[in-house]
């Protein structure tokens, strides 16, 4: 199962960069596929958050769960995700500050997965 939870790590940092990489694109080359990415991304976040916590919490490796952080980290996961979807649907919100709101939270989970 260490494998398992090992590649899910992976694809779970590709996720964060996916998004990062998402707004980005948004601000330099205006891309539509700036949402996509951001969208994408964000799903693969919340799926591989939880596999990773479901396969902690049963013991299946030798990991620690901090519950506390990771309900935090998965308001701020779903807020992300919410975000997304809504400038996926609605590109003409993109000048509100949305993509800008998908960065911060994003990082904030990076700071968050690291410091906590
Ligand atoms: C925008 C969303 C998210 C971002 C940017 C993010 C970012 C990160 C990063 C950078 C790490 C690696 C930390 C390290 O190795 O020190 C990490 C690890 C982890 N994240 Fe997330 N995360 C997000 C969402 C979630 C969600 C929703 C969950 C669970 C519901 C979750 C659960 C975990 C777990 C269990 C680990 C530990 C993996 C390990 O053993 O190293 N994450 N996250």
């Amino acid at each position: 199962m260490e494998i398992v939870y090992d590649v899910l790590v992976v694809l779970h940092l590709l996720g964060m960069a996916g998004i990062l990489s998402g707004v980005l694109i948004h601000y330099t080359a205006k891309a539509a596929a700036a949402f996509a990415a951001m969208l994408h991304s964000a799903i693969l976040q919340v799926i591989t958050g939880l596999a990773l916590t479901g396969i902690a919490s049963a013991g299946l490796v030798d990991s620690d769960v901090n519950n506390t952080k990771i309900a935090v980290k998965l308001v701020v996961a779903v807020a992300v995700l919410v975000l997304a979807l809504v400038l996926y649907r609605r590109r003409d919100l993109a000048d509100r500050g949305l993509v800008a709101a998908v960065g911060g939270l994003t990082v904030v989970n990076v700071i968050i997965a690291v410091f906590w």
